[in-house]
């Protein structure tokens, strides 16, 4: 019998969209008009788009086919119903609030339990988690074990929640904590895991503090993968069983069906207490929509419902998982600074040291990003001093890490577009002393990063 050792698509193509080929006079000038910032460039002039794995997946023929299926009645939908069963099948909580995406069921929970003052530890708050935190005049404290802040140390679970850190902050501000969460994997911290012993530990630090803990369960799917490959005694679960595991270790969840959803758009908020589920559907009703639907199409749910048991198929996960660690071998063999290990849904380079030449605050990451896209067409996303540099007092200060974050989208690229990313990325890396920094030229106190206006520094 043969053994093979490449690791296909577990997919075949049936439909298809072309991508547009630009020169590189366009792309700089396409650059320009979008003052330096990738997020306002036209989709169209993108040729391979890394921005983001948000909501940018391939969905099945299955999930096409289920939403012609969709139940569009306002209140009590057959599509809500299925996709409650689906979703409760997997996590166990006993209210399931659906929201139109991961930020929605952010500031709902947030805004019913926080008050200023209050402190949200976890892991790495990824950037509008962080915003709804400190929009409520919250702090967003981040606890990642030191491990995860050196991009290039090797952990198998580099998202770790630092336990002792955990407890100090429960010892000494308990009082102004309203919950502990986890992201899984840490986005921010480069799509690290978290194990499923640091999760019980953050369990046990909870009940010794009486404190409910939530799961920022993006890319729950993909933990569960590295759990299974990684950690000692897990290799003969399934993913989902794995992943219920992680669940049932919560309290409740924010989700963005958008990443392991493997859906457009979609999300919900998981809860098991019955008064913070009924505050947060009094919100859910003002601002998103019936508790049934929360600001979803009837066969929205029905996407989501159907990618929720696709994105736990082993075939996936192990391809999935494998073509992020391709991209990051090939990087990796031609000296480029990445985070060690690869993530699950993204490269991340470690802008920083590729270019110690371009300080912090003249934002490394925004250089390395512009110049991907106008080298190559590829659009990145800075995760660095622009989209975490700016204090809530308004004063600047870079964090651990300077980073630019190559997002794969689910089931959408094929090895050939990833090869030739690489090709792209080692060929910027090559004239990385030809690279400046840039200013912000115009930005919001908020989430800066997606609308700021940028001007390149003089050689
Ligand atoms: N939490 C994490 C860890 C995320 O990565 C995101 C989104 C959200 C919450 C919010 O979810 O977009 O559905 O409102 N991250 C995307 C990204 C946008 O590019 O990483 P959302």
């Amino acid at each position: 019998m043969l053994h093979f050792k490449t690791i296909i698509e577990p997919f075949r193509i049936k439909s298809v969209e072309s991508v547009k080929f630009t020169h590189r006079e366009e792309r700089e000038r396409a650059l320009a008009q979008a003052g330096y910032n990738v997020f306002l460039l036209h989709g169209e002039d993108v040729l391979i788009d890394l921005l983001t794995d948000s909501g940018t997946g391939a969905m099945s023929a299955a999930q096409w086919g289920a939403i012609m299926q969709g139940d569009e009645t306002y209140a009590g939908s057959r599509s809500f119903y299925r996709f409650r069963d689906v979703v409760q099948d997997l996590t166990g909580f006993r209210h399931v609030i659906p929201t139109h995406q991961g930020r929605a069921a952010e500031r709902i929970l947030f805004h019913s339990v926080l008050k200023p003052g209050d402190v949200v530890p976890n892991n790495n708050h990824f950037d509008t988690t962080r915003a709804n935190v400190e929009v409520e005049e919250a702090e967003a404290r981040d606890l990642v074990i030191p491990e995860g802040r050196v991009p290039a140390q090797v952990h198998p679970f580099k998202g770790n929640v630092d336990l002792a850190a955990l407890e100090a902050t429960l010892a000494r501000d308990g009082e102004r904590v309203p919950l502990v969460m986890a992201t899984v994997t840490n986005n921010t911290g480069g799509g690290q895991p978290v194990s499923l012993e640091n999760l019980r530990g953050v369990r046990r630090l909870c009940d010794r503090f009486k404190k409910p803990f939530f799961l920022d369960a993006c890319r729950f799917a993909e933990n569960a993968w590295f759990v299974k490959t990684r950690e000692p005694g897990q290799s003969g679960r399934t993913p989902k069983e794995i992943a219920r595991e992680m669940f049932s270790l919560a309290d409740g969840c924010t989700m963005s069906a958008k990443k392991d959803g493997l859906s457009n758009i979609g999300g919900f908020l998981g809860v098991n207490d019955d008064a913070w589920a009924e505050r947060c559907r009094n919100l859910l009703i003002l601002t998103e929509g019936f508790p049934t639907y929360g600001g979803l199409a009837g066969y929205d749910l029905e996407a989501v419902a159907r990618g929720l048991e696709e994105v736990v198929e082993e075939p996936y996960l192990r391809y999935r998982i494998r073509s992020i660690e391709y991209l990051h071998e090939r990087l990796v063999a031609a000296g480029v600074p990445v985070i060690q290990p690869a993530g699950g849904h993204a490269v991340y380079i470690d802008a920083r040291s590729l270019l110690p030449h371009v300080a912090p605050l003249q934002y490394p990451g925004i250089a390395l990003v512009n110049a991907l896209y106008v080298e190559a067409g590829i659009r990145g996303v800075e995760i660095g001093s622009v989209m975490f540099g700016r204090q809530p007092d308004g004063s600047e200060k870079p964090p651990a890490m300077d980073l630019v974050r190559l997002a794969i989208p689910r089931r959408v690229y094929t090895q050939s577009h990833i090869d030739y990313v690489a090709e792209a990325v080692i060929g910027v890396a090559a004239m990385k002393q030809r690279l400046r920094g840039y200013r912000i030229a115009k930005a919001p106190a908020v989430l800066r990063h997606f609308t700021a206006v940028f001007e390149p520094l003089a050689a």
